[in-house]
């Protein structure tokens, strides 16, 4: 059956943490096989913004042995020119793997329904899978290993209810953690997805929490993440969006809230004095490079295993 990861529950806990070795691996060089060799084509489609994930992708592809062959949203014009599912079928014939950053969820699950290849979400409105799982790969590879991560407290500050949040929720849950969203009033994660993160939880031995201060979602946490106010495809929001969120900024005074050895983490672009400040993101407790360079790691582990798992 052709596996796909549309959002972070597509992985079981299992598979997830199996993934999170393979990007541990891959970091220090320890594993070298190359399921794309051919060289076999993945596209890679983006429908809004990007740097790291072109970037991280294509290196990612080109070291699997494959050939990463970039489409340009603005030009293939998916679902208006042609059908989602009519691209879905001609891609499927050709590539081995279809990377997809697009809008509404619903247009990733159509193309996943059809493509008959693994379809990898490259980000949506809704969810940020593959960035999580470079978050959880970098936590890890801080604090000894993945099987450090259960049991840790993950705060995320900021917009609940944009695709990071959610996806912390499901992939935090999976891992095992304690997530805890704090966000205002009008900006909390959905409740659908709260609902599956709790019923993952149950099951990892984690917990979820949505709370509407930034010092009940920080306080003692060991693993602190924020993101944009304004996501893409929301500029013209930029101004009324910014009030709710000034009192979920992340500074020092709220960094020293968490456990003194907390790390801190931002999917980047980074606003610096918007929704963090200067002193946290490039301070001594970031570990926002290294993140943004597991997005590599990991995204070569999560192809290696969509690949080798069909
Ligand atoms: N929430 C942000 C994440 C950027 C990687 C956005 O969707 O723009």
């Amino acid at each position: 059956m052709t596996r796909h990861f549309l959002r972070d529950d597509d992985l079981t806990p299992d598979e997830q943490a199996q993934v999170l070795e393979l990007a541990l691996a891959f970091c220090d060089d320890r594993y070298i096989r190359k399921p794309l060799s051919g060289p076999r084509a993945v596209a890679v489609i983006f429908d809004k913004p990007t740097l790291r994930t072109q970037v991280s992708f294509s290196t990612g592809i080109a070291e699997l042995g494959g050939f990463p062959l970039v489409v340009d949203g603005k030009l293939a014009q998916i679902g208006k020119r042609e059908s989602i599912a009519d691209t879905a079928h001609v891609l499927g014939r050709q590539v081995a793997a279809i990377v997809w950053r697009t809008h509404a969820q619903s247009r990733i699950e159509e193309m996943a329904a059809v493509a008959g290849v693994p379809v990898v979400n490259a980000l949506t409105d809704d969810f940020h899978p593959c960035q999580i799982l470079a978050d959880l790969a970098t936590v890890a590879q801080h604090r000894g290993g993945v099987a450090a991560l259960p049991g840790l407290t993950l705060a995320y500050v900021g917009d609940g209810a944009n695709n990071m949040a959610h996806s912390y929720l499901l992939g935090g849950a999976t891992a095992g953690m304690h997530v805890r969203i704090g966000s205002p009033d009008g900006f909390r994660p959905d409740p659908g997805v709260v609902a599956d993160a709790e019923r993952i939880a149950a099951s990892t031995g984690g917990s979820v929490a949505v709370v509407g201060s930034l010092a009940e979602a920080v306080s003692g946490a060991d693993v602190v993440a924020t993101d944009t106010w304004v996501s893409m495809g929301q500029e013209a929001e930029a101004i009324e969006r910014e009030t709710p969120f000034v009192p979920f900024r992340l500074d020092a005074a709220a960094l020293a809230l968490a456990a003194p050895d907390a790390h801190v983490l931002h999917c980047l672009p980074a606003y610096r004095g918007k929704e963090i400040t200067a002193d946290v993101i490039d301070g001594p407790q970031s570990i926002v490079w290294d993140e943004a360079e597991f997005r590599l790691h990991a995204q070569k582990a999560l192809l290696t295993f969509l690949l080798e798992a069909r």
